[in-house]
């Protein structure tokens, strides 16, 4: 089969894997193919076993690969027969020299701009996919424009807004596209064909346009918002415990407000994720470089905010527990950083077993989805944790249950059979505030959930 025009998206991971095949089932008139520097990666993509956990993924997956979707690590030649390419590399954190903790690492772009440049032989879209700091377009030119084969590349901003655990409805129902562009004659074009792709699915006026650094800017602001909502909301459930106010009942009267709006008003122990925290600390890296200090403060408050909510959290669970959780079991419900996902990265529960085991508590970790990842994020720790997959077994003779991912199931379990499992006693922390706390109370659980008034029996 011929098709219109080879697609390559450098960077297999939960961005490029998930768009590509969106892209691929979307388009069958375009060639797509995912190519990655870690082979075992690129073996996942072509089993049966995906790398990744993404409700609607496998399908669109199973129906396209092998047709006009291909996972490969032969880079090389991907580049070479490419006519747009994407990327979509990590853009973790530097965490050496100049700016370690808080700028982002750019030396996986930058080596797959110079290998673009290596292995080009014709003119090429390159579309920036990852999440950048402002103005790396600019430097991904710099290295494009010193090929000596007079061959010329545009490149494009097309951050990506998807969410994990509903990536396939945010890329098939997308808000928006943005594409930031240069406004020379080849830079609209190139922004027409990347909008051509787009508009097999998009409706028009839903892809929008800017310039590049806009564009760019956007993405890293979009995270900003939100993580500061979530923190904002966060920030009232320590006054809501302290003046007997419900978080969730404050949440609903100003979420009805439509000028706010009722998302990501949602309590909880923190958020986590592999991007909020890391590009508010890029944003706060480039205020501070361009000497907007108290820009840089308010956003760096916002992460401060959650990471005062993670230890808030451990804080009320010793409380709770007389001061002492030394010897005793606690049982995690979920580790995964939201629901829907096995994906662990800067997940909440990762401190939170971390502190609770500094106190030397025995853990019990339940998730039906993140448990392998669990497991490689606790490897080595210096103290006591079993996991298992069914939350009955997991809360056996626990001391306490401790809510830490918003899975659904943990809604509908038999919460009698666990409290006569369980040593009295019994405590639920409900770190998203999804269960029944007047149930549980007459259950006979001391119940504390984030940002109400606790139930307990004493
Ligand atoms: P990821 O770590 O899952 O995937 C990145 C992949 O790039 C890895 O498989 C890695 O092996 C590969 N890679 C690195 N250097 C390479 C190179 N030189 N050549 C080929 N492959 C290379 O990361 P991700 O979650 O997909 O995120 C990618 C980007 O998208 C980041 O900038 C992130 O901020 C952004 N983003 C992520 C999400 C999300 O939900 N995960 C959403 C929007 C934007
Ligand atoms: C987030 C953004 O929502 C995406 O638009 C963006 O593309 C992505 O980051 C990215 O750039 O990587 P994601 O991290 O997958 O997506 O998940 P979210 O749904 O935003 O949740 C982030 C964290 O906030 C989770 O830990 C979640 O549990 C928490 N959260 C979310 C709350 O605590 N309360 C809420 O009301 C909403």
């Amino acid at each position: 089969m011929t098709f219109k025009k080879n697609i390559l998206c450098i960077g297999g991971g939960y961005v490029g894997g998930s768009t590509m095949a969106m892209i691929a089932h979307k388009c069958p008139h375009y060639k797509v193919t995912v190519v990655d520097i870690n082979p075992t990666r690129i073996a996942e993509w072509n089993s049966n076993n995906l790398p990744i956990y993404e409700p609607g993924l496998d399908s669109i997956v199973i129906s396209t690969r092998g047709k006009n979707l291909f996972f490969t690590t032969d880079i090389e030649r991907g580049i070479k027969e490419a006519e747009i390419i994407f990327v979509s590399v990590n853009t973790p954190v530097k965490t050496f020299g100049a700016g370690a903790g808080m700028a982002a690492d750019l030396q996986y772009w930058e080596k797959t701009a110079r290998q673009i440049l290596e292995c080009s032989e014709s003119s090429k879209i390159i579309v920036e996919k990852s999440t950048f700091p402002v103005r790396t377009a600019f430097a991904m030119e710099r290295i494009l424009s010193l090929n000596e084969n007079n061959i010329h590349f545009d490149v494009l901003s097309n951050p990506e807004f998807l969410a994990e655990g509903t990536a396939i409805k945010d890329l098939e129902y997308p808000d928006r596209v943005l594409i930031g562009s240069r406004e020379t004659p080849s830079g609209v074009k190139a922004r027409n064909e990347l909008i051509e792709i787009y508009a097999n699915w998009v409706p028009k006026d839903r892809i929008i346009t800017s310039n590049i650094w806009s564009s760019e800017l956007s993405k890293l602001v979009a995270n900003a918002f939100l993580a500061q909502r979530i923190s904002s909301i966060n920030s009232f459930t320590a006054f809501c415990e302290k003046s007997e106010a419900d978080i969730n009942e404050v949440a609903r009267a100003i979420g009805m407000d439509s000028r706010l709006g009722d998302k990501f008003l949602n309590p909880s122990i923190g958020w986590g994720g592999s991007c909020f925290k890391k590009d508010i600390f890029n944003l706060v890296y480039l205020c501070r470089h361009y000497g907007l200090d108290e820009v840089a403060n308010y956003w760096e408050a916002v992460v401060n905010i959650n990471e005062y909510q993670k230890e808030r959290f451990v804080r009320t669970m010793l409380s709770a527990m007389f001061n002492t959780i030394a010897g005793k079991k606690i049982c995690l419900f979920g580790f995964a950083f939201k629901a829907n996902t096995g994906d662990t990265r800067e997940s909440p529960a990762i401190f939170i077993a971390t502190k609770l085991i500094d106190e030397r508590a025995e853990l019990v970790i339940t998730d039906p989805k993140a448990l392998n990842n669990a497991r490689i994020d606790l490897n080595g720790i210096n103290g006591a944790v079993s996991y298992s997959e069914d939350p009955y077994e997991a809360a056996d003779g626990c001391d306490a249950i401790a809510v830490v991912t918003e899975w659904e199931v943990y809604k509908d379990l038999d919460f009698k059979k666990i409290f006569q499992s369980m040593v009295k006693p019994a405590f639920i922390f409900d770190g998203r505030n999804i269960l029944n706390h007047k149930q549980l109370f007459d259950i006979g659980f001391n119940v504390f959930p984030i940002g109400k008034p606790a139930l307990t029996h004493f």
